[in-house]
């Protein structure tokens, strides 16, 4: 049957694309000026270098030799660059993997063991130059709207909570890219995490739920660009909403915090609508029904049906501070039934991961597939991240209470429309296995 048919094409296609790891390209004395900074400036000094979120920059020589066997550690076990996808099951092609190489780590690690050497610093590369921070990286907005500032204490607990402002928008628009940017310096030291969102009134003027997802600010992670021909609604009279983690500098500081849009010219819509969704929570809806017994390890399964057939394009696991791991499968409507764990992740609430899919392997499902989220959960004392062993933890909006859904970014399809990507797609496979 060709359902089935499709959803055996999609697993086999990624194992097809999967490197073969031949070329191994490991120098025999790795030095720092040769061989290492090229990796550094590629993979790592967007966050390691002054000013930046990571501890400690990487750039020169002198900076990077100290953290030498930390350094081996972190690349090794894959904790660097940070990346959380497990690389065992499901797709593995994705648009913003910041992955090191097996070489890569296999050179790092010998460089290391040879004592870290230098080599001859005039063949250091220069370091790559970077945009000014408060530059937009989607070009000029369209719209630019400025949140209230919050005014961060010197010191205390780190602070959550909401801050709203007017879109001002007469007619729904549709996003083609999108930008969060705290202003100045010391903003963006204080803003750790920030969320938007385009709630909608009723009837009444009472704000409907939390809103539509827009876009994630966290540190390294500003901006984001649709697919080609897709674009995100924005309605007519929505209000932004900016759902802020702040935390203290030491100085009282003004968090003020921008969100800039480039639109589609008036009037137009995308050839596809562009959707972001929390799915996936138990009993169906975001929050769902969570019982965490303390000291134990608990999962948590949900569900949704979609109506139309798809293209996903992005899956990103949300929990709070119990999560530890996260699969997506789907659940075909076929007879008899098939189901494909698509990709799991680790989770660690300090970093909100996306995976952006190529478009060579953007999942595609025919409609009616069902997509089973399941989330881990550990209330144990050996969860590192668990302030409070003893107690149990149940489902809300809290940071202390949890949550377990996934963010799942698509566009539907029309049946020709998803019957054509699948064929298309059988097409590339029969390319790739004729090439071999
Ligand atoms: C997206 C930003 C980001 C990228 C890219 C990144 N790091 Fe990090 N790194 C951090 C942050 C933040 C920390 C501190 C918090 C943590 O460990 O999670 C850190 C911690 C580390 C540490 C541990 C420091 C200590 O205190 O012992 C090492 C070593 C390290 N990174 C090496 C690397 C290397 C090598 C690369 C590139 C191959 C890299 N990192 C890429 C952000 C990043």
């Amino acid at each position: 049957m060709k359902l089935v048919h499709s959803a055996v094409a999609l697993s086999v296609l990624s194992l097809a694309l999967l490197p073969t790891g031949a070329s191994a390209q490991v120098p025999a004395e790795p030095t720092f000026a040769d061989d290492i900074a090229p990796i550094f400036y590629d993979s790592c000094v967007t966050c390691h270098r002054p000013g930046e979120i990571a501890p400690m920059s990487l750039i020169s020589y002198q900076d990077a030799r100290p953290w030498a066997r930390s350094i081996k550690n972190k690349v090794e076990t894959r904790a660097m660059p940070p990346w959380h996808l497990d690389r065992e099951i499901g797709v593995q092609a994705f648009l913003n993997d910041p992955s090191l190489s097996d070489d890569q780590i296999a050179t790092i690690t010998k460089w290391v063991d040879n004592g870290a050497p230098q080599g001859n610093p005039a063949n250091t590369p220069t370091p790559p130059e970077f945009a000014p921070a408060d530059a937009w990286q989607i070009g000029e907005p369209d719209l630019v709207v400025q949140f209230p500032a919050y005014t961060v204490p010197a010191a205390g607990p780190d602070i959550f909570g909401d801050l709203y402002t007017d879109f001002g928008l007469t007619e729904d628009r549709y996003i083609t890219a999108i930008q969060t940017k705290p202003v100045g310096d010391k903003a963006r030291q204080v803003v750790h995490h920030a969320l938007s969102y385009a709630v909608e009134e009723d009837e009444s003027g009472d704000r409907m739920g939390g809103g539509t997802f827009l876009v994630e600010y966290a540190s390294g992670k500003q901006a984001e660009v649709y697919p080609a021909g897709s674009g995100l609604k924005l309605p007519a009279d929505s209000e932004a909403r900016l759902s802020y983690h702040l935390h203290s500098i030491g100085e009282p500081t003004d968090a003020v915090v921008e969100l800039g849009i480039k639109f589609l010219p008036v009037g137009t819509e995308p050839e596809h609508i562009r959707y972001s969704k929390q799915l996936g929570g138990s009993h169906g809806n975001t929050i769902g029904v969570l019982d965490l017994p303390a000291g134990e390890i608990s999962r948590s399964d949900g569900y949704a049906r979609f109506n139309k057939a798809a293209r996903i394009t992005m899956f990103q696991p949300h929990m709070h501070m119990l999560g530890t791991y996260q699969c997506i499968e789907f659940i075909y409507p076929t007879q008899p039934v098939q189901a494909e764990t698509v990709n799991c992740a680790s989770f660690d609430y300090n970093w909100h991961m996306n995976y952006n899919y190529t478009d060579q392997e953007t999942p595609l499902i025919p409609a009616g597939t069902i997509l089973h989220v399941s989330s881990w959960l550990d209330n144990s004392a050996a969860n590192r991240a668990n302030k409070d062993p003893k107690n149990w933890v149940g489902a809300g909006q809290r940071t202390i209470d949890e949550m377990a859904f996934a963010w799942i970014g698509w566009y539907d399809l029309e049946d020709d429309e998803y019957e054509a990507a699948v064929a298309e797609r059988q097409e590339a496979r029969e390319r790739t296995e004729n090439d071999n």
